[in-house]
C-alpha cells in the first residue's frame, strides 16, 4: 500500500474507533506504548510519521475491530451451581439487546427448561414439543435422522425474539453430539445479531456444549459459599476449554446476583472474596436481590419491561450498560 492509501486506511479505522483517543488507547493495549490522539490526528495528516509507525497502528486497530466482529455473537451463562441467577441473567441480557433493535436467538439447553417455560410457555406446552418432534426443540439438532445437520426453526416470540427450546429429552445427550448441535447452530446463527445460551447447573455435556460454541460467557454468582465454590470451579474448566476446545471462547466477567440492600455481613465477605481473588473479571455493577425478579420471570419479561421501578431496584441498567460495554471490548482470556 502506497503512504497516502496506508493513512486513508487508517483514518478509516480510526472513525469506526470513534475518536482518535479510543484508538490510542487500543494501540496502547496491544502494543503496551500509545501514541498521544495527536499523534494519531498527525500520522492521518501524514506529518512525520514513517509508513511503519502507521502499519502498526492499522495492525492494531484492525485486530479489535475484526475482534469485535466476531466477538459476542454466542453468549453463554454459567455457574455450576443452581439457582444462581443464570437463566435471570440471560432473559435480562438478551432482552435488553432486543430492546436496542438487536435480532435475538435465546437457545435453552438446560433440561429444566426455565428458559422456555418463561419465555415461550405456549411452545412448551405444544404436544409435538413435548414429544420432541417440534423444529424448535432443541434435541433435534443433538441427534439428526440422516447425516446430514438438522435445520431448527426457531419459535417467534416476536419479531425480534426467537427461541429454541429444550425439556428432559436432552438430559441423556452425548459427548459426540456436542458437534452436531454446533453445526445445526451454524446453519441458522447467521440470522441473529446475538445467540443466547442458558446453560444448566452441572459440569456435564451440556455445560461442555455451551461452553465449546459461545464466544462469549458470563458466570453468574451469588455472594455465598457455594456459588462462589462453583466459579472457582467452573473458571478452571474454562481455561481447559479455551486450551483445549474453543479457543475463541471469551470470558466478559462474572456478575454478582441478588444482592441485598444493604448488603450482610456474609454477602460482604464473598462478594470481598471474589474481587479479590478476580479482580476486574468481576462487573463492577452488581444486581440486587428483589421479588419482582420473578414476577417479571414468570411473565417472560425482562425487569425494565416489567416496570422502571423493579429494573431501578435490580440494577438492571448499570448491568445491561455494563455488559453491553464488556461486549464491546472483547472479554477475556483466563
Ligand atoms: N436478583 C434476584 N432477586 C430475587 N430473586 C432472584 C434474583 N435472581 C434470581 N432470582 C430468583 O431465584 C430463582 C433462581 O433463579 P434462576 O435465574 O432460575 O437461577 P439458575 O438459572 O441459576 O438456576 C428464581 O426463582 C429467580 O426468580
Ligand atoms: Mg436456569
Amino acid at each position: 500500500m502506497d503512504s497516502e492509501k496506508l493513512r486513508e486506511h487508517l483514518k478509516k479505522l480510526v472513525d469506526t474507533a470513534g475518536s482518535t483517543r479510543k484508538a490510542a488507547s487500543i494501540i496502547k493495549a496491544k502494543f503496551g506504548y500509545g501514541p498521544t490522539h495527536s499523534a494519531i490526528y498527525k500520522a492521518i495528516k501524514g506529518s512525520n510519521t514513517s509508513d511503519f509507525v502507521v502499519s502498526c497502528y492499522i495492525t492494531a486497530l484492525e485486530e479489535q475491530q475484526l475482534g469485535r466482529r466476531k466477538m459476542g455473537k454466542v453468549v453463554s451463562v454459567a455457574n455450576q451451581k443452581g439457582g444462581v441467577g443464570k437463566t435471570t441473567v440471560l432473559v435480562n441480557a438478551g432482552l435488553h439487546m432486543a430492546s436496542l433493535g438487536k435480532k435475538i436467538l435465546f437457545l435453552d439447553i438446560d433440561p429444566q427448561n426455565n428458559l422456555v417455560i418463561s419465555l415461550a410457555p405456549d411452545l412448551a406446552e405444544m404436544s409435538d414439543f413435548k414429544k420432541g418432534s417440534h423444529p424448535a426443540h432443541n434435541i433435534n439438532m443433538f441427534e439428526w435422522e440422516g447425516n446430514e445437520p438438522f435445520t431448527p426453526i426457531p419459535y417467534e416470540i416476536s419479531e425480534n425474539v426467537h427461541i429454541i427450546g429444550t425439556s428432559k429429552l436432552s438430559g441423556n445427550v452425548t459427548q459426540n453430539s456436542i458437534y452436531n448441535l454446533a453445526d445445526s447452530l451454524d446453519l441458522i446463527k447467521e440470522r441473529y445479531d446475538y445467540v443466547f445460551i442458558d446453560s444448566p447447573p452441572s459440569a456435564g455435556t451440556l455445560q461442555h456444549a455451551a461452553l465449546s460454541i459461545a464466544d462469549a460467557l458470563i458466570i453468574v454468582s451469588q455472594p455465598q459459599k457455594l456459588s462462589v465454590k462453583g466459579v472457582d470451579d467452573l473458571m478452571m474448566t474454562v481455561r481447559q476449554v479455551q486450551r483445549r476446545m474453543n479457543p475463541d471462547l471469551k470470558l466478559l466477567g462474572i456478575v454478582i446476583n441478588q444482592v441485598k440492600r444493604p448488603p450482610s455481613k456474609t454477602q460482604t465477605v464473598h462478594v470481598d472474596l471474589l474481587r479479590a481473588q478476580y479482580g476486574s473479571l468481576v462487573f463492577n455493577e452488581h444486581l440486587y436481590d428483589t421479588v419482582r425478579v420473578t414476577e417479571s420471570m414468570a411473565e417472560g419479561m425482562s425487569m425494565q419491561e416489567f416496570s422502571a421501578k423493579a429494573a431501578h431496584d435490580f440494577g438492571f441498567s448499570g448491568f445491561s450498560d455494563e455488559f453491553i460495554s464488556r461486549l464491546e471490548e472483547g472479554g477475556n482470556n483466563v
